[in-house]
């Protein structure tokens, strides 16, 4: 069983199908670096403690850095014979520096206690990563809604014709849950700057180390405060995961409506010829992929999240070798965002409105009934005849082909004597979207607040 980290207590080595299930160096060497810093650190509480002279814990970190440019140069990779990311490392530090002073690092801590803290470390390193990228997502989003300040669309519930709203309005009502996305991630780092190294295999160590110094050493805000609970718990990570998801879900609902827009029937939107396909047999053929793509991609968000919770859901205190079921999820959470934010950003920052188009549609559909209803309460109907009143009007002009702003006074008359021609003041899309403007309203001057507040809050996030 060569180079393995244990062995003493066996008297033959493991199967090879067993070390064929065993094996994870596929896909935990992307922690080989947050190993080695976790090497460092311990190797700093080992000194502080006694068990490493200076001089030997200068070796070490010499040799530990050795270890970090080969991991970087690919000149080091795990070999078939390795179980694990921390078995293939400690191999190589023992050829680093000598199996005299290699083999002191692994006093006081355990495989169980290093994979905890380092899943938090590359989550941690990741988030920013996605961050970065959500807040150029919001940018994106920003610069449209500021290039569009006045252009009009049906707003829709039900996927049918509501009330116009500001194209503006709509996408900052995307820009709030990204910006919520990034709230979250914050949120999540202060549980997930815990640092369970030290805890051991599950209950701390007897060598009088101090894991407050190895947490401060990796950039951490505090050690685990319960060393079972250190090595057993992957909340964090699937909290993540969740965030991870809800991102997925956010950016798929935005690509839906792109799918939409993007479809001749609809026509609002042309996507740029960098951010959308071909067809291999259609020659004419141009499709939104990428919001396909961020479609698609939030069902595997969805099915890793899931998949995490069915593993954590009854395993017992403390660490189990199921936990090692939880990289390759959240690994897969990481890429698929990593990879997707960017091309989604370009589609977006890349858009072209067809303006015309969607103002020209945006009366469809008696969008300004409630317009009408509304103006009958200012001449002091009661809402509830109002509605009656308005309704009846839809009918009428339904019956006979006409919009509302074309109704004649006769037939306004006729509907109700409430209906007074002045009516016609708020039967005018820009009319109707101005007059609402109530915090949060689609009038055009609580569209530009909200987007500075939007802009500060995903900024603060
Ligand atoms: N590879 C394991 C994981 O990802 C860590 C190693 C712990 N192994 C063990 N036999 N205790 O969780």
């Amino acid at each position: 069983n060569e180079g393995a980290l244990w062995g003493g207590r066996f008297a033959g080595g493991p199967s090879p199908e067993l070390q064929e299930l065993s094996r994870s160096t596929h896909f935990d060497w992307q922690l080989a670096l947050y190993d080695i810093r976790g090497s460092h650190a311990h190797a700093a509480a080992l000194e502080a403690a006694g068990y490493l002279t200076a001089d030997e814990a200068a070796r070490m970190h010499a040799g530990l850095d050795v270890l970090a440019d080969k991991v970087r140069s690919g000149e080091l990779q795990p070999r078939p014979s390795d179980e694990d990311v921390h078995g293939a490392l400690e191999t190589a530090l023992l050829d680093e520096v000598g199996a005299e002073l290699g083999g002191r690092l692994r006093a006081g801590r355990s495989r169980n206690d290093q994979i905890a803290t380092l899943v938090r470390l590359y989550l941690i390193d990741h988030a920013g990563v996605i961050a970065r990228e959500l807040l150029q997502l919001v940018d994106a989003l920003v610069a449209q809604a500021e290039a569009h300040p006045a252009a009009i669309l049906p707003g829709r519930t039900h996927l049918q014709h509501a009330q116009p709203v500001l194209l503006a309005h709509h996408l900052q009502a995307h820009g709030w849950p990204l910006v919520r996305d990034l709230e979250r991630l914050r949120d999540w780092r202060a549980r997930a700057g815990v640092s369970p190294y030290g805890g051991g295999a599950l209950a701390g160590s007897t060598l009088g180390l101090d894991p407050a110094l190895v947490a401060r050493e990796l950039g951490l805000d505090r050690p685990a405060e319960n060393s079972m609970d250190g090595t057993a718990a992957r909340d964090v990570v699937a909290e993540f995961a969740y965030i991870a998801a809800q991102i997925g879900i956010d950016l798929s609902r935005l690509a839906e409506e792109i799918i939409l827009w993007n479809t001749r029937e609809f026509g609002f939107v042309t996507l740029d010829d960098g951010y959308s396909t071909g067809s291999s047999i259609m020659p004419q053929k141009k499709n939104p992929d990428i919001a396909e793509l961020a479609r698609g991609k939030s069902g595997r968000l969805i099915g890793n999240l899931t998949g995490l919770l069915a593993t954590f859901k009854a395993l017992p205190l403390a660490y189990n070798r199921d936990l090692q079921e939880d990289k390759e999820p959240v690994f897969d959470s990481v890429a698929a965002l990593e990879v997707l934010l960017p091309a989604f950003t370009g589609m977006v920052a890349t858009l072209r409105f067809d303006t015309e188009r969607m103002a020209s549609l945006a009366p469809e559909g008696f969008s300004l009934a409630t317009d009408v209803a509304e103006w009958l309460v200012t001449q002091r109907v009661p809402f509830r005849e109002a509605h009656e009143i308005s309704g009846a009007l839809v009918r009428a002009c339904e019956e006979r082909g006409l919009g509302l702003e074309d109704a004649s006074d006769e037939l306004l008359a006729e509907v109700s004597p409430h209906l007074a021609p002045a009516v016609r003041e708020v039967l005018s899309i820009e009319g109707s979207v101005a007059s609402r403007s109530g915090v949060g309203g689609t009038a055009p001057e609580r569209v530009v607040e909200q987007r500075a507040e939007l802009v500060a809050r995903a900024q603060a996030a």
